[in-house]
């Protein structure tokens, strides 16, 4: 399987409750780098932009708001098969669903104050990397 990179966000709640390293060795323990990282506190605009594809879902305005509430560490994760890798460790986006051992079975709180978010597929993974890294920050 080819190398990837995907883009990972630990979210609020998770900083909140000082996680972060907690979160970061379930990614390393799965083969993962985090081969870029930075914690940031997102506007309401940088969240709303971010998550434009949600703009007609019902929960938009709580995800922006939840988003730009308090820091979260963006990150770029690289390894063989990085983005599907990572959305097994994170588990499913519902904590109810998620299966034992992932970070959102282990620390999320609920489905939209779900501690972690990855990209979905390979075109989403470049354009939310380019998002918030430029290539500068970017040395594998
Ligand atoms: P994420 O992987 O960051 O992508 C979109 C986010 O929307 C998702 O994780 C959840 O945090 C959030 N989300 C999805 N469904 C709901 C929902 N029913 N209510 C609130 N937030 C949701």
């Amino acid at each position: 399987m080819a190398i990837e990179r995907t883009l990972s966000i630990i979210k609020p709640d998770a900083t909140r409750r000082n996680l972060t390293g907690k979160i970061n060795a379930k990614f390393e323990e799965a083969g993962l780098r985090i081969v870029a990282q930075k914690r940031i506190k997102l506007s309401m605009e940088q969240a709303g932009k971010f998550y434009e594809v949600h703009k007609e879902r019902p929960f938009y305005g709580e995800l922006c708001e939840f988003m730009a509430s308090e820091p979260v560490v963006v990150q770029v994760l690289e390894g063989e098969g990085a983005i599907l890798k990572n959305r097994e460790v994170m588990g499913a986006t519902n904590p109810a669903d998620a299966a034992p051992g992932t970070i959102r079975a282990e620390f999320a709180e609920s489905v939209g104050e779900n501690s972690v978010h990855g990209s979905d597929a390979p075109e989403t993974a470049a354009q939310e990397i380019a998002y918030f890294f430029s290539g500068l920050e970017l040395v594998g």
